[in-house]
């Protein structure tokens, strides 16, 4: 039998920007537990909380300092029993953010690494100056490795003369897998969450756990000489027996948890190594080659392109395929890294937001595979519209900003490719309702409320049937309700065409045929599809059942 989770819909939070139930202008436990109707309504079966343990907040909660604590912006560890216990009456599971490849710097485990003589020192990855250079001095880093938030990778230490890898900010060391005592660590710590009663884990950066030793130059292909090329970081040799020997430890199979791979430069045939059942490491993977698709030539995400569909559809289809037997994927078009998809992949103005929303969703949720709803992505919410940098609060934005107006970037060119594409996109506050902070808190809000909250918000979704909000619901209950929609078998049709995205999902008598308008203008739906003649549509976005499709039409049929 397939396991629970192959049936199941994931909503993701983001505790800062969801509710704030104490009026301080940032979300916290007790607001998502006033909110839980919310998500009984949509139909959804696991939540998975973005991090709310201690943090310094560099990075907004992925920098911990605590493992086993709550941080009291969010509230305390009765809250989160609280909130466990609420999400369980109304069977819907809690899977918690596990971010251990790297900790806070105000970790009292590296506060105890910094110390040379510590025996916690290895806990760390700690070098010397490169050779025949004075430590701290420019270019002195041990490699060229760049950190993800721009700039070296390395951070000198000027009390013990050396420095450690932080391939996030300098507040996130990496921790040093290689010690068995640090993944023990890790272990007990995951058996304390499960022991309070959590129901598995979404694991940040799993792939960057193992490290290819001896850490070496990779190709100097970033500014200053920089290595950005993270293939030289991601999947070093002992990933699958540090994956294999986490499950074990914690019992991940053996106790059915949900265990989602965040995995970053990760391609179909690996991931399905790391989801095979037999590898007995994880249960899905979380790619990013399809929402790398709109990066331009450099790779990277601000360097940023328009779509071109058929490479969106090549990529899709390439993990249905390579999974279509052994492995398992995740579906999403939104997290809270990403910019909202009605903005960069649909059309967010009028008359067709709603509309693309909609597209959007069924195109992704009829595919194989574990679907994920971002909090706001079930409203149709848009990008954030910021036009200058102060209004930005993520480190990734600001620190790349930073950094390219140094090196003479056009500070106009670089704000619209951070309008587009930057993580506070997602981050904007929950919208509600049409009220002033949107209903999202009674204080001033940390990032501000998007202003289209007036006609953006749950109020006005779930008391509209034809909203974006009840299109999800719909979804989420197909994909509960048909067992084609969670194990058939995927054939993508018209792969070449740049508006249709058209696909077949098959089990054994059962076809179901999706057929989506990727455009704002009419499309006329070829002769070569499957014939419709006496099929059912089980949902679409128009009341039409024409050979026309309107600007973001899309329909599920049932073929007779
Ligand atoms: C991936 C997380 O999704 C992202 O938000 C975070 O900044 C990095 N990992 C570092 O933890």
């Amino acid at each position: 039998m397939a396991p629970w989770w192959q049936s199941a819909v994931v909503y993701q939070i983001y505790p800062r920007s969801f509710a704030d139930s104490d009026g301080d202008g940032v979300g916290d436990l007790r607001g998502i537990a006033a909110h839980l109707d919310h998500l009984s309504a949509l139909g959804v079966d696991v939540v998975w909380l973005s991090p709310v343990y201690r943090s310094p907040m560099d990075d907004n909660g992925y920098d911990i300092s605590d493992y086993t604590d709550i941080d009291p912006l969010f509230g305390t560890l009765a809250d989160i029993d609280a909130l466990i216990e609420g999400l369980h009456t109304r069977g819907i599971k809690l899977v918690m953010d596990l971010v251990v490849n790297h900790t806070s710097d105000e970790h009292a485990w590296f506060a105890d690494s910094r110390d040379l003589s510590s025996p916690m020192r290895d806990w760390y990855i700690w070098r010397p100056a490169r050779d025949g250079h004075e430590p701290g001095s420019p270019g002195a880093e041990p490699t060229n490795a760049g950190s993800f938030f721009s700039g070296p990778g390395w951070q000198f230490d000027p009390a013990s003369g050396q420095y450690y890898l932080h391939l996030f900010s300098p507040k996130q060391p990496d921790l040093n897998w290689e010690n068995p005592a640090v993944r023990h660590a890790v272990y007990d710590m995951m058996r304390w969450w499960v022991d309070r009663g959590v129901d598995g884990f979404r694991m940040d950066v799993i792939n960057l756990i193992s490290k290819t030793y001896p850490l070496a130059d990779g190709p100097a292909n970033g500014p200053g000489g920089l290595c950005y090329d993270p293939s030289i970081v991601v999947e070093g040799p002992r990933l699958h027996e540090f994956l294999r020997e986490m499950n074990r430890e914690v019992g991940l199979s053996e106790k059915e948890l949900f265990s989602v791979g965040e995995m970053i430069m990760v391609d179909a045939a690996t991931a399905r190594s790391h989801t095979d059942p037999a590898a007995g490491e994880l249960g899905m993977v979380f790619t990013f080659e399809h929402v790398s698709i709109d990066n331009g030539p450099t790779g990277m995400k601000w360097d940023v392109v328009p779509l071109h569909l058929p490479a969106l559809k090549a990529n899709l289809a390439e993990w249905q395929d390579e999974m279509a037997d052994v492995g398992w994927n995740s579906l999403y078009f939104e997290n809270h890294d990403q910019p909202r998809s009605v903005s960069r992949f649909g059309d967010d103005s009028e008359p067709f937001r709603v509309a693309s929303a909609k597209t959007l969703a069924t195109t992704l949720h009829l595919l194989k595979g574990t679907p994920y709803v971002y909090q706001g992505q079930e409203l149709g919410m848009t990008n954030a519209g910021f036009t200058s940098i102060e209004q930005y609060n993520d480190l990734e934005s600001t620190r790349f900003f930073a950094e390219a107006v140094a090196g003479g970037g056009d500070p106009a060119q670089l704000l619209a490719a951070i309008a587009f594409k930057s993580r506070d996109n997602a981050r904007t506050p929950m919208q509600w309702d049409a009220s002033p902070n949107a209903g999202f808190t009674t204080g001033t809000p940390w990032l501000a409320v998007t202003p289209n909250h007036a006609e953006i918000n749950a109020v006005a979704a779930i008391a509209d049937p034809d909203s974006v909000f009840h299109h999800y619901r719909r979804l989420i209950a197909l994909r509960h309700d048909l067992e084609v929609v969670r194990q058939g078998r995927f054939a993508l049709l018209l792969p070449e065409d740049e508006r249709l995205f058209c696909y077949t999902r098959t089990l054994g008598d059962e076809v179901l045929l999706v057929v989506a308008n990727w455009s704002s203008e009419p499309v006329a739906l070829p002769s070569d599809l499957p014939d419709r003649s006496g099929a059912e549509v089980l949902l679409g976005t128009h009341d039409s059942t024409g050979d026309e499709l309107a600007g973001w039409e899309s329909r599920i049929y049932r073929l007779a």
